[in-house]
C-alpha cells in the first residue's frame, strides 16, 4: 500500500500549490478487471518563484500505461512513474501545458472502498478525502479546483446507465454493444468531490423549481425493485432544497441532482457535486422494513449532503485540517433542519445525547484532538465527533453570540465573499467579527483547542440584599499533546426560575457580561450578581447546550426536582431529570460494587411515572426522558476504574424500580398508544411509538412481561415496533422460548433483506452478558453476514464493541479479542473500516485494572502485525499512547 507509513502532515507546513488545474478531461473505458483511464489534464504554473520546479502528481496503487505532454509522447527519461507518484522532471518554460496520462486500474480487485471499486456489480467511486489518486495521477488536493469533463464508456449490456457530476451533454452508441455518454460540470471542483457511476439500476424521479424558476431534475437510483423504498428519501430532497432557500437564502445551481445507493459504503454519504452517493441505509425506508429512526437518518442525512453543495462544495477546504468548515457547519445545517422538519426541543435533546455519546469520550481520551487540528498522519481518521458534531457546537455558539440577525449576515456575507474559494476557519470567523464588530479570538480558541471544558458553580441567594451571587469557574483538561490550556470564551445561556415555573427578571448583573439570557465567561473566575431578587430564584444553567461543556452545578436537591418538572426550557426539564438519573445510577453502580442492595429515591420514581403519564408533554419527548442514560453513558460520568456489570445491574435495578413504582399507571399509556391507523413516519406518529415501545420495556420487567412483549413483536405491523418488541424479548428475557422464536420469525422473514437483517444482528450483538462474545463469534460464520461489507461489520461487531458493555467489556478480554481478530481480519483489505472499528478500545483506560490489562493486550496484538495499514496504526498507536 502507501509508503511514507509515518508522514506526519502539519497545518504550520502547507504551502499553495504551485501548479493549478482549469480543465481536466476524463474518458473511462470500464471493465471490471482493467478499466483504462485516460485524463487530459490542462496545468498552468502558479508560482513563478518556483518556474523550475518540477510536477509531482499523486497517485495510490496505479499503473501508467502512457503519457503525453502537449499531444507527443513522452520518453522515459521525461517522468518517474510509480504506483504512488508520478513526476514530470521538466515541465515547458511557459508554465501552461497539457499533459495526457493513460493509467489502467482494477476496480473489481479495490476492496478499500476508495476511488473506483464495484458493489452490486456496478461501478461506484469515493475519492474523499485522497480516493482520487487512486483512480488517476492528480494534483489530489481540496484547493485544486478544477471544471470537469468526463466521458465514459461501458458495455451496454451492463452498465446502461452513466453517471458523473454536473450536467448530462451528450451519449450514444459505440458499436459492439457498448455506448457512452458525456458529462459537464460547469463549477470548479477540488477532486474529491468527483463521482461517477455506472451499471443497471432502478430509478426514482420528481422534479424541483427553484426559487428563481429554475427547473431541475431530480433521480435518486437504487437496485431494480427497491424503487418504492425511495420515497421517503426523495420527499427528504424536496424539503431539503427548499429549507436552503429559504432559511439561507441557497438555491440549486445545476440542471440534475441525483443520489445513487449503493450496498458497500465506508461512511454514510457523500456530498460529490450533483451526483451524491449513498449507502443505502440512508435512502431505503419502508415501514415494513425500516425503523423511525432509519427514516429520521435518512431526513438528516439527505439534507446533510445536499447542503454541502453550498457548505463544501461552491465553498472548499483549503486544505485537510479545515475540515470542520464544511463538516461542522453542515451538520449544523442539518441539525436546524430536523429541527424546523420536527420537535426543536426534541431534536436538541437527541443531538446532545449524541454529543455526549461519541464526541465526549473522544475528547476525554487518547484521541482527542481540536476540531481544527494542527496534524495528522491519516486524514482518514479525522471524520470523527470532534470535527463534525463539536464543529457544529461551535456554529451554534456563534449564533447564541451574535443572535440570529447578525449570524445570518455572516453566512451571507461568508457565500458572497467565498463562492468558489477553498476557504479557512480564519475566513470563517472574520466575516462573523465584520458584520458583528465583535473579537472572537477568543472564541477561536474552540476551534484550536482540544478537551471538554468543564465548569463549576454554586449560587447563593441573599434575601436581605436582595442578590444571587453565582460563582462560575472554568478549566479545561490536559488532552494529548496539549497540557497547558488557555481560558475560553464559553456562551452560557441560563433562567432564573420563579416558584411559578416562569422566569423571573432581575434588575441588574454584574461580573461578567450578561445579555440576551446568555452569560459570558471569559476568566477563569466570575462572581456574577443578580440583583432585583426577593425570592430565590432556581437557577437553569446551560439551557438548550449552549456550550459543550459538563456541568457540575451545586444545587439543591429540590431545585432539581422543580426544574425537572417545571423548567419553562424543555431541554433543561430533561437535563434536569437526566442529572437526577445519572447521580442515582453512579450510587447504584458503587451500591452494587460495594454487594449492597439497590435503592432509589421514591421521589425520582415518582417523577419518572409523572413524566410517562403526562399528556401535556410531546410523546417524543417522554420517551427520550424516559429511555434512561445508556450504561456507556453512566460509564462516562464515573470517569474511572469502571466495572461495566455493576453499571448494569444499577441501570437494570432502577428501570425495574420505576416499573414497579409506577406499573399501574404505565400499563393503561402503554395500551392507549396502541398502533391505529395507516403508518405515517411524521415525527409526532414516531414519538407516539417511541414512547409505546420505551413504556414496553418497563413493562417487560414486571410479571406477564414476557408474553406482553412476544405480543407486541407478534403483532407489530412496522418495523420501529417490530425491533423494539424484539429487543426487549431478546435483552429482557434472553435465551427464553419466546426471544429465539422471536428472533427466527424475524430471521424467516427478513432472511434476503440485508438492511433488516443489520438489526436482527444488532439486536444479538447487544444481548447484555458474558455469553455474548460467543453469539457474535458464531454469528460471523451467518450465510446473512459477510466481512467484507461495513454495514454488517458495524451491525455486528460494532455495535456489540461500542454498544455492548458488559459483553464487551468481559473480564477475560474475550470480546476485546474478537474485536482485535475483526480488526485484524479487515485492516489491509478495508483499512479505514478497521480503523474506525478499533476507537472501540479508545476508553480503555477508565475501566478497572485487570480489565484494562486485557484491553491493553488486545490493543499490543493489533499493533505487533506485521504490514499494519496506516489508518489503523495510528489509531492504535495514538490509544496505546
Ligand atoms: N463528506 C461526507 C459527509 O460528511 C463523509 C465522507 C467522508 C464520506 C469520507 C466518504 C468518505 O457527508
Ligand atoms: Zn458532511
Amino acid at each position: 500500500m502507501r509508503q511514507e507509513k509515518n508522514r506526519v502532515f502539519r497545518l504550520e507546513d502547507y504551502r499553495p500549490s504551485p501548479f493549478r488545474i482549469p480543465e481536466s478531461h476524463l474518458t473511462f473505458e470500464l471493465e471490471p478487471d482493467a478499466t483504462v483511464v485516460r485524463a487530459k489534464l490542462l496545468f498552468e504554473r502558479a508560482d513563478d518563484t518556483r518556474a523550475d520546479a518540477p510536477l509531482v502528481l499523486d497517485g495510490d496503487e496505479l499503473e501508467l500505461i502512457e503519457a503525453r505532454l502537449d499531444g507527443a509522447l513522452l520518453g522515459a527519461d521525461a517522468f518517474t512513474a510509480a504506483p504512488d507518484r508520478f513526476e514530470l522532471k521538466a515541465p515547458p518554460a511557459s508554465g501552461r501545458f497539457t499533459l495526457e496520462l493513460v493509467t489502467r486500474i482494477v476496480p473489481s480487485r479495490n476492496t478499500t472502498l476508495m476511488g473506483l471499486y464495484r458493489s452490486g456489480g456496478n461501478y461506484c467511486t469515493q475519492c474523499e478525502a485522497e480516493g482520487f489518486r487512486r483512480i488517476t495521477y492528480y494534483l489530489d488536493r481540496p484547493d485544486v479546483l478544477s471544471v470537469y469533463t468526463v466521458r465514459i464508456e461501458a458495455k451496454k449490456s451492463e452498465a446502461p446507465l452513466l453517471l458523473s457530476n454536473g450536467n448530462p451533454v451528450e451519449n450514444g452508441d459505440l458499436g459492439g454493444g457498448r455506448h457512452y455518454a458525456v458529462w459537464h460540470d460547469p463549477f470548479p471542483k477540488p477532486s474529491y468531490l468527483f463521482a461517477l457511476v455506472a451499471g443497471d439500476l432502478g430509478v426514482v424521479r420528481d422534479r424541483f423549481t427553484t426559487m428563481s424558476g429554475r427547473p431541475v431534475e431530480l433521480g435518486i437510483y437504487v437496485e431494480h425493485g427497491k424503487e418504492n423504498r425511495a420515497g421517503y428519501a426523495m420527499d427528504a430532497l424536496r424539503r431539503s432544497m427548499r429549507w436552503d432557500e429559504e432559511v439561507f437564502g441557497r438555491e440549486y445551481d445545476l440542471d440534475v441532482f441525483n443520489i445513487v445507493a449503493v450496498s458497500d459504503f465506508n461512511m454514510g454519504a457523500m456530498e460529490n457535486k450533483g451526483l451524491n452517493i449513498f449507502n443505502d441505509k440512508y435512502v431505503l425506508a419502508d415501514e415494513e422494513t425500516a425503523t423511525d429512526t432509519d427514516f429520521a437518518n435518512i431526513e438528516a442525512i439527505i439534507a446533510h449532503e445536499y447542503f454541502h453543495n453550498w457548505t463544501g462544495n461552491r465553498i472548499t477546504c483549503r486544505d485537510w485540517f479545515q475540515l470542520c468548515l464544511k463538516e461542522g457547519l453542515t451538520v449544523y445545517r442539518d441539525h436546524e433542519f430536523s429541527a424546523d422538519q420536527r420537535s426543536r426541543a426534541v431534536e436538541r435533546i437527541a443531538d446532545v445525547r449524541t454529543l455526549r455519546a461519541h464526541q465526549f469520550p473522544e475528547d476525554q481520551g487518547p484521541l482527542a484532538h481540536p476540531v481544527r487540528p494542527r496534524r495528522y498522519r491519516e486524514i482518514n481518521n479525522f471524520y470523527t465527533a470532534t470535527v463534525y458534531e463539536k464543529g457544529s457546537e461551535v456554529v451554534r455558539m456563534i449564533r447564541t453570540i451574535l443572535g440570529p440577525d447578525d449570524f445570518r449576515l455572516g453566512m451571507d456575507l461568508y457565500f458572497a465573499r467565498h463562492d468558489g474559494d477553498a476557504a479557512t476557519i480564519e475566513d470563517f470567523i472574520t466575516v462573523f467579527e465584520e458584520v458583528s464588530g465583535r473579537d472572537l479570538s477568543q472564541f477561536a480558541l474552540w476551534y484550536h483547542q482540544a478537551g471538554t471544558p468543564s465548569i463549576a458553580v454554586t449560587s447563593n441567594h441573599d434575601p436581605k440584599r436582595g442578590e444571587l451571587v453565582v460563582e462560575i469557574e472554568q478549566s479545561v483538561p490536559p488532552t494529548p499533546g496539549e497540557t497547558r490550556k488557555r481560558l475560553m470564551h464559553i456562551p452560557l445561556a441560563f433562567g432564573l426560575v420563579g416558584t411559578d415555573g416562569r422566569d423571573v427578571t432581575y434588575r441588574s448583573a454584574e461580573g461578567a457580561t450578561v445579555e440576551n439570557g446568555v452569560i459570558h465567561l471569559r476568566k477563569r473566575r466570575h462572581v456574577i450578581r443578580f440583583s432585583g431578587l426577593n425570592e430565590r430564584p432556581a437557577l437553569s444553567l446551560n439551557r438548550g447546550f449552549s456550550a459543550p461543556v459538563t456541568l457540575t452545578l451545586e444545587q439543591k436537591r429540590e431545585d432539581q426536582l422543580f426544574l425537572a418538572r417545571n423548567d419553562s426550557d424543555p431541554f433543561s426539564r430533561w437535563q434536569a431529570f437526566t442529572k437526577l438519573v445519572s447521580d442515582a445510577l453512579i450510587d447504584g453502580s458503587r451500591r452494587s460494587r460495594g454487594q449492597k442492595p439497590l435503592e432509589w429515591p421514591a421521589d425520582l420514581l415518582q417523577l419518572a411515572g409523572d413524566i410517562a403519564t403526562d399528556g401535556k408533554l410531546e410523546a417524543a419527548f417522554r420517551a427520550l426522558t424516559l429511555s434512561l442514560p445508556s450504561e456507556a453513558d453512566i460509564a462516562r460520568e464515573i470517569g474511572s476504574n469502571i466495572d461495566p456489570d455493576t453499571v448494569h445491574a444499577a441501570r437494570n435495578g432502577l428501570v425495574f424500580a420505576i416499573a414497579q413504582a409506577n406499573g399501574e399507571r404505565l400499563a393503561p399509556v402503554y395500551d392507549s398508544l396502541a398502533d391505529m391507523g395507516p403508518f405515517s413516519p411524521d415525527a409526532a406518529s414516531a414519538g407516539r411509538r417511541a414512547l409505546r415501545n420505551t413504556l414496553l420495556d418497563y413493562l417487560a420487567t414486571l410479571p406477564g412481561g414476557k408474553e406482553r412483549a412476544a405480543a407486541h413483536f407478534t403483532s407489530a405491523s412496522n418495523m420501529t415496533d417490530r425491533a423494539a418488541g424484539l429487543s426487549v424479548l431478546a435483552h429482557r428475557h434472553s435465551g427464553t422460548e419466546q426471544a429465539e422464536q422471536a428472533l427466527e420469525a424475524f430471521e424467516a422473514r427478513f432472511g434476503d433483506n440485508p438492511l433488516a437483517m443489520d438489526k436482527w444482528f444488532t439486536i444479538q450483538a447487544m444481548v447484555p452478558g458474558a455469553s455474548t462474545v460467543d453469539r457474535v463469534r458464531a454469528l460471523t460464520a451467518h450465510p446473512a453476514y459477510s466481512g467484507n461489507n461495513p454495514n454488517r461489520v458495524r451491525a455486528l461487531v460494532g455495535s456489540f464493541a461500542s454498544g455492548n458493555q458488559t459483553g464487551f467489556h468481559r473480564p477475560d478480554g474475550a470480546g476485546y479479542r474478537l474485536l482485535a481478530d475483526v480488526v485484524i481480519d479487515l485492516q489491509q483489505k478495508n483499512p479505514q473500516l478497521a480503523a474506525r472499528l478499533a476507537t472501540a478500545l479508545r476508553s480503555w483506560r477508565s475501566v478497572e485494572p485487570q480489565r484494562q490489562a486485557k484491553a491493553r493486550e488486545a490493543l499490543l496484538h493489533i499493533a505487533a502485525v506485521e504490514n499494519l495499514s496506516t489508518d489503523v496504526r495510528d489509531i492504535v498507536e495514538r490509544t496505546l499512547a
